[in-house]
């Protein structure tokens, strides 16, 4: 592991209460790269993903972002972070465009400035058209990209998504995944977690595989497959079969 990446997880661990639910994770993040935490229910993501975004104490080990460790500078941490939590936080209410700026503002952006953040990071996720309407009537999938856009609004430049794609529709997906992809392209650093397969496979440069609070294997997608034959017919689905004994749809 490279101790100068941008991102440095080193053997992470959280106990509920006796229960263990991420055990001794590491892995790093290079600049610009979209790496991703591929693992069933239950497998320990968002536990990870809450103590490395600082809100949630963590157990043992360490984070560490652009040389700032948690335990010693968390401001410094939240300052260079976006993250997208699983589930929604949205006013309903509110039209996407006043959601985006309330929490521009609440993160001390001026009015003007929030609103001009705003309006760029609706025209990102695709929904310049329906800035002005309540984010009570949006589908799904819309209301995954407001969440997105939220995420954006401090102008990060690491961003943790915690399973975006869920319950969305394949147009949102596709936004989802382009507006992801053309961040990326400008630099931006993603950790993207899910238990789809396809996802991981198209959009990670690397990939872990969690599994009961466990990094099972770690590599690019092609050379996760590679470990079982031809990667080109061999699927990640495949590989999480392989190294537990079950398949990812099943579980949790
Ligand atoms: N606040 C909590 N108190 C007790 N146990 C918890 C708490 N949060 C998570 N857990 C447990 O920790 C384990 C990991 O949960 P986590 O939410 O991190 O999994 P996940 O990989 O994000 O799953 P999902 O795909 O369902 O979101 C689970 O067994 C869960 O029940
Ligand atoms: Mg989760």
């Amino acid at each position: 592991m490279s101790e100068e990446a941008f991102v440095v997880v080193k053997d992470l661990r959280k106990a509920f209460n006796g229960t263990v639910a991420v055990d001794g994770v590491s892995f790093s993040i290079e600049k610009g790269e979209i790496f991703g935490l591929l693992g069933p229910n239950g497998a320990g993501k968002t536990t990870t993903i809450r103590m490395m975004a600082t809100t949630l104490p963590i157990t043992s080990g360490d984070v560490i972002v652009a040389g700032h460790s948690v335990h010693d500078n968390a401001p410094a941490v939240r300052r260079h972070l976006g993250v997208c939590p699983q589930e929604l936080a949205l006013y309903p209410e509110l039209s996407a465009l006043d959601n985006l700026m309330f929490f521009g503002q609440m993160g001390g952006q001026r009015k003007a400035e929030a609103r001009e953040q705003a309006l760029k990071n609706l025209e990102l996720v695709g929904l310049t058209d329906r800035a002005r309407d309540r984010v009570s009537k949006f589908s799904g999938g819309m209301k995954r990209r407001v969440n997105l856009a939220i995420s954006l609004m401090a102008k990060p430049d690491l961003l943790f998504l915690d399973e975006p794609t869920v319950g969305v529709d394949p147009q949102s997906r596709n936004h989802i995944f382009d507006t992801i992809e053309g961040l990326r392209d400008g630099g931006m650093t993603v950790l993207y977690t899910t238990h789809y397969m396809e996802e991981a496979d198209r959009l990670c440069a690397r990939v872990g595989i969690m599994d009961a609070g466990r990094i099972v294997a770690l590599d690019t997608p092609r050379n996760l497959k590679a470990t079982l034959g031809d990667p080109d017919h061999v699927s990640l689905e495949d590989v999480f079969l392989k190294l537990t004994g079950r398949r990812l749809r099943d579980v949790g």
